[in-house]
């Protein structure tokens, strides 16, 4: 039987205090909707409903084609019950409904398929965890031999009730023709006046169809996202949960608490990471790489025993093998590494391509460039790329000396083996060998009297 997954996000999130839909707050840079969404599509649906109210114009904007669903308006939220009701609408009967809620963002893949598997034998699966602090989650009640029995709400329940420590996730999966025959039974005739899709539980007891509660390995898994405190919460979990994934691999962190990893991070062996350091979108370091603190790095790929000092900010970069970046570089797209290079600190890299062994140690701006293996680039050296309009290219040769604080006016060339003196602005070729000098010629005045000295002191 085919799976149909329905995610409902029609809710207002008020706690959030936001103007962005809370669903669409991110958890490690992700939405927490799209988290749901990837999660739900490694169970290989038939297809995925979404249940949009609040916000629905900017949460439909928010998906792409990898994420892409067909969206369900529930106009009124009249409970959890009435947005699957609604969601149902075009399900086969012959087909397993898996209820997903967009708030709950770190649940595992394993932890539904057990739950779809429950709803395979013709029963009905439900995601529980026990926690420590129950807070105002649904209470499952279960008898004397264990079974569940049902869900009670928080405001319904009585005060005995409410010392259970089982909780409802909300999530369930059943076969859509028994779900869609008990929700048409549901009442509102609750402290909330809503159509509780927790009802459906006692419903299917009392059917005398199998429920299954999936206790969650760890309560984490079914931490729904009411307000920042929580937010925050799943984010240092799922943060601590890829640190530990990646020192099991072989990854040393200073402190595991204090790094962020927001997309995919891919580490060779003996990586060093120190604390404060970040990680954007799909970044690959290889082996005996340091990262230290306050860097941040973004879609790159880094090679073997590269150190990238305090501070750096390297981004959509490819950095060849022994690279020293730092400290207080910033390496921005399109810059391309060869083995050796040191890029040194208040460097500023974009579009360039720098051949083994290049050197620009102090404070440089090189962009739409390309310089050749072993050429050293002297402090305050500059490529002006840019006419106001158009930008432009400098092309420099292997083992050339480019002075300290010269400017290169692109475009423009510089040999292999050329020197441009200090100081110098290079406005036109440079051959091989060549020696350029392009300042004004030092004079020296002699016995020259300041303005100040000048003045005589008036009295
Ligand atoms: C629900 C469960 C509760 C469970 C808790 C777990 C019910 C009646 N209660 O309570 O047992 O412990 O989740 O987090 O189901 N939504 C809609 N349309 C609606 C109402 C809600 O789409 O009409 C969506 C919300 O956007 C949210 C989810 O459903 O994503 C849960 O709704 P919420 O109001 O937060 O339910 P809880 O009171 O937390
Ligand atoms: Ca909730």
């Amino acid at each position: 039987m085919k799976l149909h997954v329905i995610v409902l996000a029609a809710g207002k999130g008020s706690r959030m205090k936001s103007n962005i839909p809370k669903v669409l707050h991110p958890i490690a840079g992700q939405p927490m909707l799209h988290r749901v969404l990837a999660t739900a599509n490694t169970l290989a649906p038939a297809q995925i409903k979404l249940v949009l109210g609040h916000g629905r114009e900017i949460i439909e904007q928010s998906l792409t084609d990898a994420n892409s669903t067909n969206v369900v308006i529930q106009e009124e939220q009249l409970g959890t019950g009435h947005a699957v009701s609604l969601a149902l609408d075009n399900i086969p009967d012959d087909s397993i409904s898996l209820v997903l809620y967009g708030d709950v963002p770190l649940i595992s893949k394993q932890t539904l398929q057990t739950c779809v598997e429950a709803a395979r034998q013709q029963g009905l699966g439900v995601v529980t965890a026990k926690v420590a602090d129950p807070a105002e989650l649904g209470r499952i009640l279960r008898n004397d031999q264990g079974s569940i029995e049902a869900i009670v709400e928080y405001k319904d329940a009585t005060d005995e009730q409410r010392m259970i420590d089982e909780i409802n996730s909300g999530i369930l999966a059943a076969p859509t023709s028994l779900l869609r025959g008990w929700l048409s039974d549901l009442k509102t005739d609750n402290t909330q006046g809503e159509y509780y899709l927790t009802d459906v539980i006692a419903m299917s007891v009392a059917d005398q169809v199998p429920v299954t509660g999936i206790v969650a390995k760890d309560e984490t898994e079914v931490l729904g996202i009411n307000d920042r405190i929580q937010l925050a919460q799943a984010e240092r979990i799922y943060q601590r949960q890829q640190a530990h994934a990646l020192m099991q691999a072989g990854v040393t962190f200073a402190d595991p608490e204090r790094v962020d990893v927001r997309g995919q991070l891919h580490c060779g062996t003996d990586c060093f990471i120190d604390v404060n350091t970040v990680f954007i979108g799909e970044v690959t370091l290889g082996d005996n790489v340091v990262v230290a603190s306050g860097s941040v790095v973004e879609d790159s790929v880094i090679g073997d025993s590269v150190t990238i000092a305090p501070n750096t900010v390297v981004e959509g970069a490819m950095v060849g093998d022994h690279c020293n970046l730092g400290p207080f570089a910033r390496i921005r797209p399109g810059s391309t590494f060869a083995e050796g290079v040191k890029v040194g600190n208040f460097v500023e890299t974009k579009k360039v391509e720098l051949g083994p062994g290049v050197k620009a140690s102090h404070l440089t701006y090189l962009g739409d460039a390309s310089i050749g293996r072993e050429t050293n680039i002297g402090a305050g050296t500059v490529t002006c790329n840019y006419d106001g309009v158009d930008k432009h290219r400098t092309v420099i040769g292997d083992d050339a000396f480019i002075g300290t604080n010269s400017t290169l006016v692109a475009p423009v060339e510089i040999g292999n083996r050329a020197f441009v003196a200090a100081g110098s602005t290079v406005t036109s070729k440079v051959d091989d060998e060549a020696l350029a000098v392009g300042r004004a010629r030092q004079r020296v005045i002699k016995k020259w009297i300041s303005p100040t000295r000048r003045k005589q002191p008036s009295d």
